[in-house]
C-alpha cells in the first residue's frame, strides 16, 4: 500500500495488512491485552532497547493499525490516537512551557475555548485570540515568545475559512519558532490536508466525521515532523491520553466508508445550504461551498470538498428558534457532528455554553444562530423536515 493509491483505497487498506499477524486476519483484531510478555534473555541483552509492545498505554497493535491508517489519509509520516479530541488538544499544549504565548483564532469549538481560558492559563501560558481571516491582525499579535498557533478552519460555529498557506508563510517570516496546529475536524482528512500548506500538526476530533457513527470518543494528531512526533508519543504515554483498542477497532471499521460517507455529506450539505439560502425565514447561511460565503474562493482552492456543516440565522427571536427546534423530526437536537444521522444544535446554549455570554454576543453567536450537521439520509426527506419546521416558524411570527 503506497501514497500513490487514491484516498478511498488507502482508507480501506492502509495499516491493515494481514502480513502483520501470524493468523493473517484480514481485519485487525482487537488486542485487548494490557501487557505483553518479555523474555529473560531480552531483559539481560545489553543491546535490548524494549519491544514495540510491552504495555498497552505505550503501544498497542490495534491502535497502531489505526494510527497508520489515519496518517496515510493526510499523507502524513506519523499518526497518534488519543482518548478524545480534547485529550489531543491537552497533549499538544503539554509541548508548551510557562511564559510561552499561544495565539488562537477567535472562533473555535467551545470546549477548546474552555480549556484554553479555564485550564491552560493556570500553567502560566499567555493566551491571546485573533481574527485569523485578517492576517494583519495575526501579524500584529505574533511575538518572539509565540510557541503555538491554534487554528480551526472552517471555524466552529461561524465557518470562517483561514488561508493556511498564507498563515504558514507569515509564521515562517515572523515567528518561525511557533508550531501551527490546525483543528481539521470539520473537513475530515478527505476534504482538507493542512500539512500540505506547512501546518505542523493536523488535529482531529475522530469522534466526528472520521468515526462517523456517534459511538466513539477519540482524537488524533497527524504530522510529518519527526521531532514533534517523538515528543507527542512520549506525552501520549506519559499523560496516558490513549484511546482504547475497542474504540480503535470501531474507528478502523468506520474509516472504510469515510469517502463514501463524505461524498453524501457534501452533496446533502450543499443542497440544504442552497435551500436555506433561498428561504424567506432564513436571514443568513454560513457554508463555505456557497458563493455568498466571504472566503468561498479560498475554500475552493484550499479544500477538496465541503462537509455537511452549515450554520444559519433564523428570522425572529428565541421564540421562533424554539418553534423550529420543536418542529423538526429527522434533525435531532443533539451536540456533536459528523455522523450519519442529521442533527441540529444551538451553539450559544449547547456546544459553546461554556464561552462567556459577552464573548458570544461579540461573536454574534446568539439564539438565532443554529448549526446543522447534515447526515447521509435521503436529501428529499431532510428538506421536507426543514420545510415543515420553517412553515411553523413562519406561522409563529407576530406579524402573521
Ligand atoms: C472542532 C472540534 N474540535 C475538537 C472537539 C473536541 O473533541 P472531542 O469531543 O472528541 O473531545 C470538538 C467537539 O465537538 C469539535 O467540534
Amino acid at each position: 500500500m503506497s501514497s500513490n493509491h487514491e484516498l478511498s483505497t488507502r482508507a480501506i487498506h492502509c495499516g491493515q495488512s494481514p502480513d502483520q499477524w501470524t493468523h493473517r486476519a484480514l481485519i485487525p483484531p482487537i488486542v485487548s491485552s494490557t501487557t505483553f510478555e518479555l523474555s529473560v534473555e531480552q531483559l539481560f541483552d545489553t543491546k535490548f532497547i524494549g519491544n514495540e509492545y510491552d504495555y498497552s498505554r505505550t503501544g498497542n497493535p490495534t491502535r497502531k493499525c489505526l494510527e497508520t491508517a489515519l496518517a496515510s489519509l493526510e499523507l502524513a509520516k506519523y499518526g497518534l490516537c488519543f482518548s478524545s479530541g480534547m485529550a489531543t488538544t491537552v497533549t499538544c499544549c503539554h509541548l508548551l512551557s510557562t511564559g510561552d504565548h499561544v495565539l488562537s483564532c477567535d472562533d473555535i469549538y467551545g470546549g477548546s475555548h474552555r480549556y484554553f481560558t479555564q485550564c491552560l492559563y493556570r500553567s502560566g501560558i499567555d493566551l491571546e485570540f485573533g481574527d485569523f481571516t485578517d492576517l494583519s491582525d495575526v501579524a500584529n499579535k505574533l511575538r518572539p515568545t509565540t510557541r503555538l498557533i491554534w487554528v480551526e478552519t472552517p471555524s466552529n460555529p461561524l465557518m470562517k475559512v483561514v488561508d493556511l498557506k498564507a498563515l504558514c508563510e507569515l509564521r515562517d517570516r515572523k515567528a518561525p519558532q511557533a508550531i501551527i496546529a490546525c483543528d481539521n475536524t470539520f473537513m475530515s482528512p478527505l476534504f482538507q490536508r493542512p500539512l500540505d500548506f506547512g501546518v505542523d500538526l493536523s488535529v482531529h476530533s475522530v469522534t466526528k466525521y472520521i468515526n462517523g457513527h456517534s459511538d466513539v470518543i477519540m482524537g488524533a494528531i497527524l504530522t510529518n515532523r519527526e521531532d514533534l512526533y517523538i515528543k507527542l508519543k512520549f506525552l501520549q504515554n506519559a499523560l496516558g491520553t490513549v484511546s482504547s483498542p475497542f474504540d480503535c477497532y470501531l474507528v478502523n471499521r468506520g474509516l472504510k466508508t469515510l469517502t463514501a460517507r463524505m461524498a453524501v455529506h457534501q452533496t446533502n450539505g450543499l443542497e440544504i445550504a442552497r435551500y436555506l439560502e433561498s428561504h424567506p425565514m432564513v436571514t443568513q447561511v454560513l457554508h463555505s461551498g456557497l458563493p455568498s460565503h466571504p472566503q468561498h474562493e479560498l475554500a475552493r482552492k484550499q479544500c477538496r470538498g465541503f462537509s455537511g456543516m452549515i450554520s444559519f440565522r433564523l428570522k425572529g427571536d428565541a421564540q421562533q428558534t424554539q418553534v423550529f427546534l420543536k418542529s423538526l423530526k429527522l434533525f435531532k437536537l443533539v451536540v456533536s457532528l459528523g455522523s450519519v444521522e442529521s442533527r441540529v444544535e444551538l451553539p450559544a446554549r449547547m456546544s459553546h455554553l461554556s464561552v462567556p455570554r459577552e464573548r458570544l454576543q461579540l461573536m454574534t453567536i446568539d439564539d438565532q444562530l443554529l448549526r446543522l450537521s447534515v447526515g447521509i439520509e435521503d436529501f428529499s426527506d431532510l428538506i421536507a423536515d426543514l420545510e415543515e419546521a420553517l412553515k411553523c416558524v413562519q406561522k409563529s411570527l407576530p406579524t402573521n
